[in-house]
């Protein structure tokens, strides 16, 4: 579409001269800027109003543009052919000569890399110079953008651009993967687990509770609605916003549904802008019914139990 590609335009010339922008990406909005550029990513973490030890994802076109900054190894390779573009963020060692600031990292030697499968978002990392360090596109803690007006919601005025790409396909962040040795999940995400181990036909570890911060979205807080959630809920009060995997037949107007019959794809792609609506609608709190613990009702419930440490 050509306006598409005038606004893919105008967020390269944007970045090109150090702004930060919004991108559309399938599992989620990134506030992005150029890795490369100190004072642009110190941009997003103020923007953001994240803490300075939470090291952003760098989001790539392709494996070789990756390379110019780290190593990888079988299998990343394994991995990246499969399911790359993709919801899938992989912990890789920096190269000593990677042009990677140390904003980006925290100064750590490690680098969190993304290929996002947006085509709007290929279209313009493709026609830039450099990666774009982006984490998601919301004030830090709170739910993820899945779509242009969340960003807007979060930031006004404060952002530049927001580059449109419509809803997000997945609307749950990338599965986050340390790949450097014994393939170990940081953060259950938009790729099921089941996948990944059978195409590493390796035992994969799950450690999304660790007790040092290897990875910050893990923090308790995060994806917080900023009202109280509880979980397994069979009924709710009155006053309480109902939120339920499959449409009922009779409604209240307190009930939010997940999805028509129940599938969890759809469920996830709905889950953040359902917590939106809620929040504005002013409710004081959350009632959510039981989640299947499959698939991504896996991602799905983490976020949940998360959001209800409020
Ligand atoms: O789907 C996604 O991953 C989205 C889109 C925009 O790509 N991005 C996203 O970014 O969710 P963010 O910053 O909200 O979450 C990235 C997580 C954070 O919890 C951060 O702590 C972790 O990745 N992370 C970043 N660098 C890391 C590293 N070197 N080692 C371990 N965890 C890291
Ligand atoms: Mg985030």
């Amino acid at each position: 579409m050509k306006s598409n590609l005038a606004n893919i335009k105008k967020a390269k010339n944007l970045l090109n001269i150090g702004e930060c922008i919004a991108i559309p990406t399938e599992t989620v909005y990134g506030l992005a800027g150029n890795a490369y550029s100190k004072s642009a990513c110190r941009k997003i973490f103020k923007l953001k109003k994240r803490p300075k030890n939470n090291p952003l994802i760098v989001h790539y076109f392709n494996k070789k543009d990756l390379m110019k900054d780290c190593k990888f190894n079988k299998s990343f390779l394994k991995l990246y052919k499969k399911f790359c573009p993709g919801p899938i963020t992989f912990i890789l060692d920096l190269k000593k000569s990677s042009n990677i600031c140390d904003v980006v990292t925290n100064k750590k030697k490690t680098l969190a890399v993304r290929f996002p499968k947006h085509p709007i978002t290929r279209n313009l990392l493709k026609n830039l110079n450099f990666p774009l360090a982006a984490p998601s596109a919301n004030l830090s803690s709170k739910v993820s953008a899945v779509c242009s007006a969340h960003v807007k919601e979060d930031f006004g005025k404060k952002i530049k651009f927001v580059l449109d790409g419509g809803k997000s396909k997945i609307g749950l962040e990338s599965t986050i993967i340390d790949i450097r040795k014994k393939p170990k999940i940081l953060r259950l995400g938009g790729l099921n687990i089941s996948i990944i181990q059978k195409v590493l036909s390796k035992k994969i570890i799950i450690d999304n509770k660790p007790s040092k911060i290897s990875s910050p979205g893990q923090f308790k807080l995060h994806y917080s609605p900023g009202i109280p959630l509880r979980r397994n809920a069979k009924i709710a009060k009155d006053n309480e916003a109902f939120i339920l995997i499959k449409k009922k037949k009779i409604t209240k107007s307190n009930y939010y549904f997940l999805s028509k019959k129940g599938n969890l794809q759809e469920a996830a792609k709905n889950l953040y802008n359902i917590l939106r609506i809620i929040k504005k609608n002013k409710y004081k709190s959350i009632a959510v019914c039981r989640i299947p613990n499959k698939g991504l009702g896996k991602t799905i419930n983490d976020r949940l139990i998360r959001a209800s440490k409020f």
